[in-house]
């Protein structure tokens, strides 16, 4: 366990203000996706622990398993999943807010018809969005119903308004965690703003940069401690990545390591998520740590009832 109380104080404040402000939408409006698309946000609190790494590869993988993916990159105005793509948005939703341009003129395709949507680079308008502008941006992700299998979410760092209405837009959610102190610590903060505001009834758990598979379920068992003990919130570990120098050289090479190395360790590790996401169920003899899925489930259950 570590220690919360620096960053509970932190988030206290939030929730306070989230309450005041309508932070977020209705939940019951709040589906971006129908029964066409899945909108899978993906957040961590902590930057630099890997979401854009794993959207971009999760992205491609999903899409060479025959699924329609978009990547809607809402790191808005740092948007960095085009760079990791190798690719050069000619638009982004800076054009779409502040000029012309619909939705579906600002769709780039990008490798294995992977599609994107780029939150734009270097736009402060876009890092600092009224209300009004975010919830044009959110009702956006409609258009996707149709067009989209998955629409996957890179979000930026922080618990920012930017961050949770996406993050409450989508049908479901992707924590990244390290094994670091200080993504675990900002991770139960996001986890927490999600479970006081009811916006997710479980949260699916990425663990990255693990120096081993013990290290890794460590990591993940931390979070599902803590989280049990002090929220009304399900952990679902999806998977983990390895700490991988493949990793950093594909960023560095803009080369998705899923694209040039799906056999290496890291492209396994995404195949497996990515058929867990579509099939729902983790295969044989895959990774399922103690205290996920049904027996977290029924945890959960005594802890209310019990
Ligand atoms: N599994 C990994 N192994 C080694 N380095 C990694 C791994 N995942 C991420 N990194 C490093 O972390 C950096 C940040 O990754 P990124 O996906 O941009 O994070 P985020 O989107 O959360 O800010 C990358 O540039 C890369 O160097
Ligand atoms: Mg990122």
């Amino acid at each position: 366990m570590w220690n919360k109380t620096s960053k509970s104080v932190e988030t206290a404040r939030i929730i306070k203000a989230a309450g005041r402000e309508g932070y977020f939408p209705a939940p019951q409006g709040r589906k971006a996706g129908g029964p066409g698309a899945r909108v899978i946000a993906v957040a961590s609190g902590k930057g630099g622990v890997g979401k854009t790494s794993l959207v971009v590869n999760l992205a491609i993988t999903l899409a060479a398993m025959g699924q329609r993916v978009v990547i809607f990159d809402a790191d808005l105005g740092l948007a960095n999943a085009e760079v990791l793509l190798g690719i050069t948005p000619p638009y982004t939703l800076f054009d779409c807010l502040y000029g012309s341009k619909d939705i579906e003129d600002i769709i780039i395709p990008g490798p294995c018809g992977v599609r994107l949507v780029s939150g734009g680079s270097g736009f402060l308008e876009l890092a600092n969005l009224d209300s009004e502008r975010r919830q044009q941006i959110i009702e956006s992700l409609s258009y996707f119903d149709r067009e989209a299998d998955f629409l996957i979410i890179d979000t930026g760092a922080g618990i920012s308004r930017n961050v949770l209405g996406f993050v409450a837009a989508a049908n479901e959610v992707i924590v990244v965690v390290t094994p670091e102190p200080t993504s675990l610590t900002d991770a139960y903060s996001l986890i927490k703003v999600l479970s006081m505001f009811k916006i997710h009834s479980e949260v699916m758990l990425v663990v990255n940069r693990a120096g081993d598979e013990r290290e890794a379920v460590r990591t993940a068992q931390k979070i599902e401690k803590v989280v049990g003990q002090f929220l009304q919130i399900r952990v679902r570990v999806i998977g983990w990545i390895m700490e991988d120098r493949l990793v950093s050289q594909a960023i560095k090479d803009q080369e998705p390591f899923s694209m040039f190395h799906p056999h290496s360790p890291a492209g396994q590790s995404i195949s497996k998520m990515a058929k867990y996401l579509i099939t729902g169920q983790h295969q044989a003899g895959e990774w399922s740590p103690p205290g996920s899925g049904a027996r977290s489930f029924i945890n959960l259950l005594a802890r209310l009832f019990g």
